[in-house]
């Protein structure tokens, strides 16, 4: 195993509404930046549809997934929403402002744009923490080494 694949990180659905057009992208490469305010940020490849629509609103969702949404994760994360409505057919919840929940989601953060930067084939979007919920008291499903660690 390579170095790289020793990092472990928290797999998530991140999630947003532009303009009525619903998208959601598995997302392993998430971490906590500050304490005060409380921001997270989130590495985005820029060829994937969901970072031509963030790049058109300031707010997204963090969908932090239970160890058993392995395969929504590989769906969201093998689709693309430029060909796919990902949420057709999908029991989703919407947050006040919007925002879709997926199933199985074992924590939801939402977060307003404040800041991006570029990073070699990915941007790297760091929003505020403006909402928080946490549905179970589980662990998320981890990602290291590469895969799923479900
Ligand atoms: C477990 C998992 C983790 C992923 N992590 C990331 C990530 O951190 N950043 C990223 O840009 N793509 C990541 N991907 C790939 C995207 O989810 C994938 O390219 C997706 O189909 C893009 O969808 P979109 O075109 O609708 O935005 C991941 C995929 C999986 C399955």
């Amino acid at each position: 195993m390579d170095a790289l694949g020793k990092i472990y990180t928290t797999t998530t659905i991140v999630t947003m509404n532009v303009g009525g057009k619903l998208n959601g992208i598995s997302i392993a490469w998430i971490t906590r930046v500050s304490i005060t305010p409380p921001m997270l940020a989130i590495s985005i490849g820029k060829t994937r549809y969901s970072h031509e629509l963030l790049n058109k609103t300031d707010r997204f969702g963090v969908c932090i997934m239970k160890p058993n949404a392995e395969e929504l994760v590989s769906y969201f994360g093998s689709k693309s929403g430029r060909n796919v409505d990902k949420f057709a057919g999908l029991n989703y919840t919407l947050s006040d402002s919007g925002i879709p929940i997926v199933p199985d989601t074992l924590a939801y953060i939402e977060c307003i744009i404040k800041s991006k930067a570029d990073a070699g084939d990915h941007t790297i979007f760091i929003g505020e923490v403006v909402l928080q919920k946490t549905f179970d008291e589980g662990k998320p499903l981890i990602y290291g080494e590469h895969r799923m660690l479900g």
